[in-house]
């Protein structure tokens, strides 16, 4: 018998439980013993639950615990995961955590820190929620060097977005419907403004290319700014916008790691990853294109990726599943505004839209118009290639001064 605790009782934590009991016999095969849930950590009170007499306020109590040899972390945030799970693993204690947040943060360290202790520190739930990624990244495609991974990892900006390209819904709308729903928290912060996206692409990269990626180290930008024209003008350009959380090795030695709004084509398969769903595509040198599709976020499908964790933890108990990273040598990301890419711009000029385009081919050189239904009285969109946002940046500031308004632009994806 294999005994565990869960720090935490919310969404993921139930639903753990809740996956644990309705499949005790079908785990227990195969995790090849029972899985026992000894203790539970919340400082809420569950009366009616017929578990209720598992519950704890006392850290401690599940810490100097011997019988305990699996600590399950669904409580999110860093305090106090992170001293918690630390305190875990410098005590003989497996941990098997959801959270993004903590493996983003904190990940190198506790890495380190299970192998010194021959543990296991596993967080398939962390991205993608029921999605398997982390596996397939670490042991399913470790025979390629992984060249590229792009993601769609936020289900609620992706619901807004859905929103926005199907019923034209303006993006205030789009988020109330998302927080009706419970697709969005009261606080959407984290989500609309890229935070969370970062923080899993960080994670993957880190997996990926075997060096720790810190959040703060990575250009992220969410969908405030996206409006009802830029969704018009991906369309009439052949595409949709897409928050894409994206990271490539530069082949010498560097990663190049950015969370932005993308126009990617119509026929790329990131493309028709609608509503709430997530999806991953990972580029190896063998494989090609391999790609992750699924839900990213809710009780049971997190549940089930923090499941299949204990299961592999019980089953390696003696042993290490081989997942690690190390910190990164200085200078190892890449400024994100240093890279040569496409991009779409929408400006806005005095006279005619006409106008406007030819001055725009002043400042930019060579660029591609893309007209949308509906374009406004001065406006143009249009595509330049080949240049650094740096360069975008300086030649935006031409065109403003020859009097046209860069009115918003956004990374073209070659995924
Ligand atoms: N708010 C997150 C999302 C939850 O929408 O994807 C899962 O991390």
């Amino acid at each position: 018998m294999a005994e565990i605790a869960i720090l935490g009782h919310g969404v993921v934590g139930s639903g753990v439980v809740e996956v644990l009991r309705t499949h005790e016999e079908s785990i227990a095969r195969r995790a090849k013993e029972p899985i026992h849930v000894k203790h539970i950590l919340d400082l809420r009170e569950f009366p009616g639950l017929p578990y209720a007499g598992i519950f704890t306020k006392d850290f401690e109590k599940i810490l100097c615990d011997p019988a305990v040899s699996i600590v399950v972390e669904v409580m999110g945030g860093l305090d106090p995961a992170f001293p918690y799970v630390k305190a875990c693993l410098e005590n003989g204690k497996s941990v098997v955590t959801s959270n993004k947040e903590l493996v983003a943060a904190k990940g190198a360290g506790l890495l380190a820190l299970a192998q010194k202790n021959n543990l296991n520190f596993l967080f398939e739930a962390s991205v993608g929620g029921g999605i398997p990624i982390i596996r397939p990244i670490s042991q399913c495609l470790a025979a390629n060097e992984v060249t590229e991974i792009a993601g769609i990892l936020n289900g609620t900006t992706n619901f807004i977005l859905t929103k926005m390209i199907r019923e034209h819904m303006a993006f205030a709308d789009a988020l109330a419907l998302a927080q009706q729903l419970g697709y969005a928290e009261r606080d959407p912060s984290a989500d609309i403004e890229g935070a969370d996206a970062c923080r899993k692409i960080c994670i993957l990269a880190s997996l990926a290319f075997g060096a720790h990626v810190y959040p703060e180290e990575v250009y992220a930008e969410g969908i405030t700014k996206i409006t009802l024209e830029d969704v018009a003008y991906a369309d009439a350009w052949g595409g949709v916008i897409k928050l894409i959380g994206g990271v490539r090795a530069l082949g010498n030695g560097k990663i190049h790691i950015q969370v932005r709004p993308m126009f990617i084509r119509r026929d790329s398969q990131l493309a028709n990853v609608d509503d709430v769903f997530n999806g991953i595509l990972v580029r190896g040198d063998a494989t090609g294109d391999v790609v992750f599709y699924g839900k990213g976020a809710g009780k049971l499908p997190t549940a089930s990726a923090v499941v299949a964790d204990v299961i592999d933890c019980v089953k390696h108990m003696k042993a290490r599943k081989y997942l690690y990273w190390e910190d990164a040598k200085p200078g190892y990301v890449e400024a994100y505004d240093r890279a040569p890419a496409e991009f779409f711009a929408r400006v806005q000029g005095q006279g005619s839209s006409d106008e406007a385009f030819s001055t725009a081919e002043k400042a930019f050189g060579s660029i591609k118009r893309v007209i949308r239904r509906g374009e406004a009285a001065g406006e143009a969109g249009f595509t330049a290639q080949g240049l650094t946002e740096r360069e975008f940046a300086q030649k935006a500031a031409r065109l403003e001064e020859m009097g046209v308004r860069v009115l918003g632009h956004i990374l073209i994806a070659d995924y």
